[in-house]
């Protein structure tokens, strides 16, 4: 169901406990952006920005509960599990980030979410491995890496000191996110049949299609600085030029090169017919 995007904080025992996980950083420069200093259209755009990275980010808890719960059932190794349970309160702490970034430059900017969208249960037929492969592949190995990516061009395109201080925080933790992926794939390889490996191409497919949205713009690379880019943003057809260029490059090719294929039809699916794949 649809709602509001609302942000609550409890304070007391719960702030306390989550500090504790997560300390406040003292160093970031809150008070360094003045939207007055921007055209107005690109601080409009960027508190469209933040409250979308706020809102991403809560999807991304929903997303790593079901990772660290079918981690968990498929009996992964315990400090994979326990890396991947920390990587609930990186994504809060994400959030926060984003929502006080949407503040700074004016207030959040109202938009409807529909967070139960990305609740994923388990189907019958999958054994608890199958589906710990499936979590990990779909959020590691394809939304992960493309968040990393986007907010690692970014980061580089931006010239402010808040924004930039912001993805050097989220940054740190994206890395380990993506990580997961690869460390769970070492561990798990093994036991993957050709049956599995096809199963687990269609699933990746299945997965980049859902960002397809993000590559069907006219696409550009980053071009000169502009005040969307030291706001913290980049254009659409440069976001998604960033993002392709990962997906093909960081998703399709490594995973090609461990028997994970895409077949064409689905590429297609995934990418639009003009895309060619990597070489
Ligand atoms: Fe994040
Ligand atoms: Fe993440």
């Amino acid at each position: 169901m649809r709602q509001d995007f609302v942000l609550e904080w409890l304070g007391g025992a719960a702030e306390k406990r989550f500090r504790r996980v997560r300390p406040e950083d003292a160093s970031l420069p809150w008070d360094t952006l003045r939207p007055s200093d921007y055209d107005a259209r690109a601080v409009e755009g960027a508190r469209a920005w933040w409250t979308e990275l706020a809102a991403n980010e809560v999807a991304a808890v929903v997303q790593f509960s079901s990772v660290l719960s079918a981690l968990a059932c498929a009996q992964a190794p315990l400090d994979l599990v326990g890396m991947t349970s920390q990587f609930l309160s990186d994504e809060c702490a994400h959030v926060e980030l984003g929502a006080r970034a949407a503040m700074a430059l004016g207030g959040a900017a109202p938009r409807t979410v529909d967070f139960q969208q990305a609740v994923a249960s388990p189907p019958s037929d999958l054994t608890p491995l199958q589906w710990a492969n499936e979590r990990v592949l779909r959020v590691s190995c394809v939304a992960e890496v493309l968040a990393e990516a986007a907010a690692a061009r970014t980061f580089v395109a931006c010239t402010e000191p808040l924004p930039r201080a912001l993805y050097t925080s989220i940054l740190r933790d994206e890395v380990y996110h993506k990580q997961l992926g690869a460390l769970y794939i070492e561990w798990a390889y093994e036991d993957w049949s050709d049956e599995e490996r096809a199963r687990l191409g269609r699933v990746v497919a299945d997965e980049l299609a859902k960002f397809r949205g993000l590559w069907s713009v006219p696409l550009a690379p980053v071009g000169p600085t502009v005040d969307e880019h030291r706001l913290g943003f980049l254009k659409r057809g440069e976001l998604g030029q960033v993002a392709l260029d990962a997906a093909l490059r960081d998703v399709v090719k490594p995973l090609a090169e461990i028997g994970v294929t895409i077949d064409d039809e689905a590429f297609a699916r995934a990418f639009g017919p003009d895309v060619t794949r990597p070489t």
